[in-house]
């Protein structure tokens, strides 16, 4: 690692490290109207920061990262746009993977998964499979995912082990909740940060980041930085977190 990198990476109090990061990508479409170029164009910016955001958290060894990739509203965008994200997952998913299993992360895909073509569906297995023994940063995408489909789809089977007798509906608590969410077994969001200046939560995570700090940047996703990323993190360490209480 380069000194200057060493120094950005030791400007964060690893005892006051967010456990869960969660990461609301956005700002691609119009970065790229901005420089005069396709939305598209904005997408394959997108994928560079995210490669060096990754890079970072496994550097800091964050316990967790989820992204949000593509939403369930997301679909009624334009069929060319759709189509090019769908592209550029594959690709990213192949061009990445063994870079990641080198790292050590864990990949997970996040969201209903059953829509994707066939194609992709087998390339995210492929990829979950290769890493599912590493032990380094858990790294979830959010495709096709919506908090709220999310809470549906774990009401829903738990609904099915009601009716079938494996639980009482009485016995359904925060805890068995949570493992039927696509986030099972994880920290719940410590931090989540959003690029691009919309103030919103726009479906993500919405049980998981019930106490999450959050942080809003007005830089669009293509420009955001391991720097800027690190000045969240260090944001985050001076935060008076209550969950609720008098103090932390
Ligand atoms: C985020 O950028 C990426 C996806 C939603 C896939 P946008 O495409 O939403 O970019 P803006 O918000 O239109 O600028
Ligand atoms: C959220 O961004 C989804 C992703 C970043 C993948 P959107 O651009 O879809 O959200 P809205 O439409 O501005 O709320
Ligand atoms: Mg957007």
């Amino acid at each position: 690692m380069k000194n200057s990198y060493t120094e950005l990476l030791n400007r964060v109090d690893k005892n006051k490290l967010p456990r869960h990061v969660a990461i609301i990508m956005d700002g691609n479409g119009r970065w790229a109207s901005f420089h005069g170029l396709l939305r598209s164009a904005g997408h394959t910016a997108g994928v560079k920061t995210l490669k060096k955001i990754l890079t970072t958290a496994v550097n800091l060894k964050l316990e967790a990262l989820t992204v949000y990739a593509f939403s369930t509203e997301n679909w009624k965008r334009p069929h060319a746009e759709v189509d090019f994200l769908m592209h550029l997952f594959s690709e990213y998913i192949e061009r990445e993977k063994m870079e990641m299993h080198a790292n050590n992360v864990r990949i997970k895909f996040i969201g209903r998964l059953n829509e994707f073509s066939p194609g992709i569906q087998a390339q995210m297995k492929d990829a979950v499979e290769l890493m599912k023994n590493n032990s380094g940063v858990m790294f979830n995408i959010a495709a096709n995912y919506g908090g709220q489909d999310e809470i549906i789809r774990a009401t829903q089977s738990l609904a099915k082990k009601v009716a079938e007798g494996k639980i009482s509906a009485n016995e359904i608590d925060k805890k068995i909740f949570e493992n039927e969410l696509d986030t099972e077994g994880q920290p719940p969001v410590d931090l989540l940060i959003r690029t691009s200046g919309d103030l919103r939560i726009s479906n993500f995570l919405l049980w998981q980041s019930a106490y999450a700090e959050l942080w809003f940047t007005k830089t669009a996703w293509p420009e955001f930085t391991p720097e800027e990323f690190i000045d969240a993190l260090v944001d985050f360490g001076n935060r008076d977190r209550k969950f609720g209480g008098l103090n932390s």
